[in-house]
């Protein structure tokens, strides 16, 4: 099992999650492995064979999240999981449309929040790989610019609590409603926010809220016994 699928499966077991929507699926790495009763999985161009999974509790679509959020098919979520197109502008717009579909004790995880070089934060995926193949950096990690969405939320969403979990696996944003205590803006500028650079967030580390695995879940887990 990846530290995906692990980490959802511990947000089911304090939502006690009977829903779970997956925004981008790719191989079914971490949906096959989500032990959540009713699953939704959005993709354009799912690399598994779908059918051979799906009931009227496993849906898959094969569409982007774009067509998914306006198509009338969408429901109401316990988790969701966000991992589609790798663009703060695509990840943001899928958090807001999330919000349609979700309640009071949803909860989101969001994929790819910290890059791990330069080239992994470059939004254009063909881009990044050329950029990386001409300076023969090894490796092919594509995190895109996800984390400006961190600004995003920090400025704009002030009733979205959420923790950065570093370490024990790619970093992931966890996401839950409640009022965030001493709220204020610190860019208070999207444009600002649009603009980041990799060396950037340097200057708004403290946003993230990095938290080791335990610390996150600590904290939703205190979040949810109210
Ligand atoms: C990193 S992979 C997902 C991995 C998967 N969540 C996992 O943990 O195994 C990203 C996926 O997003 C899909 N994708 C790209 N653009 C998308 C869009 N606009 N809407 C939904 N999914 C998209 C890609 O086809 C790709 O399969």
């Amino acid at each position: 099992m990846n530290w995906s699928a692990r980490r959802i499966n511990k947000i089911a077991k304090i939502n006690n999650a009977q829903t779970y929507l997956e925004i981008g699926v790719r191989t079914g790495q971490t949906f096959l492995d989500v032990d959540i009763a009713f699953k939704d999985g959005v993709d354009p161009v799912f690399r598994f064979d779908t059918k051979s999974v799906e009931s009227d509790k496993v849906r898959f679509f094969t569409q982007t999240s774009d067509a998914f959020w306006t198509q009338g098919q969408a429901r109401s979520y316990d988790v969701i999981m966000i991992d589609g197109l790798h663009t703060f502008e695509q990840t943001f717009r899928d958090l807001l449309a999330s919000f349609q579909y979700a309640h009071r004790k949803t909860v989101w995880l969001i994929d790819d929040t910290l890059p791990s070089d330069v080239f992994s934060a470059m939004p254009d995926q063909t881009a990044s790989f050329r950029e990386r193949d001409k300076l023969k950096v090894p490796g092919r990690p594509w995190h895109g610019d996800v984390f400006k969405i961190i600004p995003a939320i920090h400025d704009f969403l002030p009733t979205l609590n959420y923790a950065t979990i570093f370490r024990s696996g790619n970093p992931q944003t966890l996401a839950w409603y409640g009022p965030r205590q001493n709220f204020k803006p610190r860019l208070n500028n999207l444009e600002t926010i649009s603009r980041m650079g990799f060396f950037d967030i340097q200057k708004v580390l403290p946003l993230f809220k990095f938290a080791s695995e335990d610390a996150a879940f600590e904290a939703l887990g205190a979040a949810f016994a109210d």
